[in-house]
This record gives structure tokens, C-alpha cells and sequence, in this order.
């Protein structure tokens, strides 16, 4: 479980009574599963139904087993919530510089041509297979980026073959890549009807990835289980998921903070930033409300936003992600010179080091007016991590609900979409 702890003066300020009943209305709406936008709450039960039907998990392992036995490369393809959340469950477990030969690498993300081509060229000499994901199956990034590579990987291997590399996750009837998977006879996978984009790491769309980079997704689905009774309490003072969603609703209503940075002391967490910047944006930045959400990495970003934070506006507070254990460390050796003046750590290790400069930022940062929420947890496994997104995908719904605003639906995502059609004259309808 995610364990939730407050520093700084603000939370003593915050007035939960105030906002009572609205609360308790957001704690049964979720429960009785009658809010805005109700038809994309499949993800709140996913997990203990995956575990009990067992076909899909079995089925995952056994075709991830078999990509890492044929090829040496993964190429993932999709973009937001078809990409992000693999990526952060992938690189928070595993590290930036696993020791597994076998790589995952992403595409489809951008429009980029400098990357696409940097990509595609280093996959020349390589074995790989691609796992296209897209629920709409009609999104213009990885729907370019997988017909480059698909055509790369059919030079390389012929068609036949081709097909028995490419696993496709999508809707389970519509969309161009549905339509394609069928008629290519690609492995496919279904993303369910309830479950959207930014809400969707628990299903093949992370799990196929996570596999095939050799992750124990049995473990990654038991945090979601875990979390299922963990953050469906609906005393908020036994519920963490709900007392953090509630207190970033009242920071920002009452205590009129606009922005809220997420921190971790990881560099490997920081695309797990980068999937709450999502869930949180995407879910929340409707209508003219809700909190900005940014982030940094420390103690990297100390060293260019640490200014900011300490002494410029007052605009935000920290939600830190802290694991208690680290997954490897190192002891800093003593040298007879001291020529660095390092000495005074000899035999202690980096990891200390690490906790020292975030107990003393906390305290900077805390004392200088910015309020921190702390979330700890056990550490970096794929328990604990599965755990996490579950603990925010809950969080997230109740403070988004706390501001009566559905958190299901991404509606201004559609404008800029729709110029860029226009300009690249594409036909209305196919
Ligand atoms: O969270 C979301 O719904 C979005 O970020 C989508 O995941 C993203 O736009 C990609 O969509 P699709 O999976 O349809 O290609």
C-alpha cells in the first residue's frame, strides 16, 4: 500500500469539512459507478477479473516468450495512453541500463522524421518485431510510423514472417488497424470497450510490452488486486488514494495552489511523471479548471528549477514518489590523497546520500512555503508499481469528480487533430 504523508503548514489550513458532503457524494458515485463518463470504469475491477480468466495472462507470456526467443528488439508503437504507461512501468522496474540483451524501443510518439529515421536506421541490422497499439486504431503517429516500420520489417523478413511478428493491440471490432490485424492475420489483442487510453497500463497494452522486457506482469496485476481493496475504502482516513485526491483538491481550491510537481529522485521514474502528467491533464483540464501538472526529476532539476521552487512564485506544491528500498547501490570508496574532499562519505553509500538530500530539500522546500505530499512505497518492483497506478487512476477519478468534471473524456485533444487534417487534406471519411 501506498503510504500518504503530509509536510508543510498549508495541509494544517485545508478544510475538508467544508467540502463534506461533496466528498461523500464523489465516494459513492465511484462505488456505485453512476458519475460522468461511468462507461469507462472497466479498469476499477480489471485486474481481479484478468487474474480469475487467466487465458488472456497465459497467452500474453506464451507470445512474449516466443518474440524474445525469435528477435532482439520490440518495437512499441503507439502514443499517450497506448505507450506511456509500458514505458514508465517498463523503465521504473527495469532501469535505463537493464542487463537484459533484449531491447524495447518506442515509435510512434511523434512526428518527428529526424527520430522516426534515427530509429528505423538503427533497426536495419536488427532482429525485431513490432507491437502496434491503438484503440481508435486511426491515430496518425503510430498509424505513420507503423507503415514505415512494417515496411522495414517486410524487406527484412517477407511478408509471411512479417505477419507472425507484428502483434496488434486494439478495439476489439473497429478501426482501421483492426480491420488491418484481421485481414493480415496479425496475434492481436484486445483493448476493452471501458477502459480508455490513460487508463489502460493494466491491460495487453502495458502488459504485452512489460512481458516481452521480461517483467513479472503476474506480480505488476497482483499491486492492481492489492490496490482494488486497498483504495476502495470509503473512510478517506483508511483510504490514501482518496485523502491525497481530496487534499490536491482542496490545495487547489482553498489554498489556490495552480500547479502540482511531481518528484521523484529516480531518473528511471521520470516517465512515470511524464504517465501522471497524463492521467492528470488529460483527465482534469477540462472547462477551465483544475491544477497544472508538471514535474522534475531530483537531484538533477534541483540544479535548474531548485531556484524556482525555493524562491519564485508560490504558485505550486510537490507530490514526491519515494521508494524505501533502491534496487542496486554503491559504498564510496575512501582515497588516501582527498584531493576531492570526499572522504567525509567514505563507506557510505549513494543511496544515503540520495535520502540526505531529499530530507534536506524537503525541509528547503517545505520551510520556504511550498507544501509536499509524500507518497511512499516499498520499492521499485512490479508489485509496487502496479499498486501506484492503481492508487493514481483512483486518486485521479475522485479529485476530477471532487471538481464535477468527467475524467473519462479528452474533448479539446480533438482541435488541434482536426487543423492538422485539414491542412494535410485528408478525405472526410474513407
Ligand atoms: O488517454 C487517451 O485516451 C489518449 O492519450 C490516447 O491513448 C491516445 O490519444 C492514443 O489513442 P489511440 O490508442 O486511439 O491511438
Amino acid at each position: 500500500m501506498v503510504n500518504y504523508k503530509q509536510v508543510g503548514e498549508a495541509f494544517n489550513k485545508i478544510d475538508e469539512s467544508k467540502v463534506k458532503k461533496l466528498s461523500e457524494k464523489v465516494l459513492n458515485t465511484i462505488k456505485n459507478k453512476d458519475g460522468l463518463g461511468n462507461d469507462f470504469l472497466g479498469w476499477l475491477d480489471y485486474a481481479s477479473n484478468l487474474k480469475n480468466e487467466r487465458t488472456t495472462l497465459e497467452d500474453i507470456k506464451k507470445t512474449a516468450k516466443r518474440i524474445r526467443e525469435e528477435v532482439d528488439v520490440l518495437v512499441v508503437i503507439g502514443i499517450g495512453g497506448s505507450y506511456l504507461g509500458a514505458r514508465a512501468a517498463i523503465e521504473a522496474i527495469n532501469g535505463l541500463y537493464s542487463q537484459d540483451k533484449f531491447e524495447v524501443l518506442y515509435l510512434g510518439n511523434t512526428l518527428s522524421s529526424t527520430y522516426t529515421a534515427q530509429v528505423l536506421n538503427y533497426l536495419k541490422d536488427k532482429k525485431f518485431a513490432i507491437n502496434v497499439i491503438s484503440k481508435s486504431g486511426t491515430t496518425t503517429e503510430p498509424a505513420i510510423a507503423f507503415r514505415l516500420c512494417k515496411d522495414l520489417l517486410i524487406k527484412q523478413v517477407g511478408k509471411q514472417k512479417a505477419n507472425e511478428l507484428i502483434i496488434a493491440t486494439t478495439d476489439k471490432q473497429k478501426g482501421a488497424l483492426k480491420t488491418e490485424a484481421d485481414a493480415e492475420s496479425y496475434h492481436t489483442y484486445v483493448i476493452p470497450d471501458d477502459v480508455g487510453g490513460r487508463y489502460s497500463v493494466l491491460t495487453p497494452v502495458g502488459l504485452f510490452p512489460m512481458a516481452c522486457a521480461n517483467i513479472d506482469i503476474e506480480e505488476f496485476i497482483d499491486g492492481f488486486v492489492e490496490g482494488e481493496k486497498e483504495y476502495s475504502c470509503l473512510d478517506l482516513e483508511k483510504n490514501p488514494a482518496y485523502k491525497y485526491g481530496l487534499t490536491r483538491f482542496l490545495l487547489h481550491t482553498q489554498m489556490k495552489y495552480t500547479s502540482e510537481m511531481f518528484i521523484s529522485y529516480e531518473p528511471h521514474m521520470n516517465m512515470i511523471n511524464e504517465w501522471l502528467k497524463q492521467l492528470f491533464g488529460e483527465s482534469e483540464g477540462k472547462q477551465g479548471k483544475a491544477l497544472f501538472p508538471t514535474s522534475c526529476v531530483f537531484t538533477t532539476d534541483l540544479h535548474s528549477m531548485g531556484q524556482f521552487i525555493q524562491e519564485g512564485s508560490h504558485v505550486l506544491f510537490e507530490t514526491i514518489i519515494k521508494p524505501k528500498n533502491v534496487k542496486l547501490d554503491l559504498t564510496i570508496l575512501k582515497e588516501k590523497e582527498d584531493l576531492d574532499g570526499l572522504n567525509y562519505l567514505a563507506g557510505k553509500n549513494l543511496s544515503y546520500v540520495n535520502d540526505q538530500a531529499y530530507l534536506g530539500t524537503l525541509k528547503a522546500h517545505t520551510e520556504g512555503g511550498v507544501p509536499a505530499n509524500i507518497l511512499e512505497i516499498e520499492d521499485l518492483s512490479s508489485k509496487s508499481i502496479g499498486n501506484l497506478f492503481y492508487f493514481f487512476m483512483r486518486a485521479c477519478a475522485f479529485s476530477a469528480y471532487m471538481l464535477e468534471i468527467n475524467p473519462f473524456d479528452q474533448p479539446g485533444v480533438e482541435i488541434y487533430k482536426k487543423n492538422m487534417f485539414k491542412l494535410l487534406g485528408k478525405p472526410e471519411k474513407r
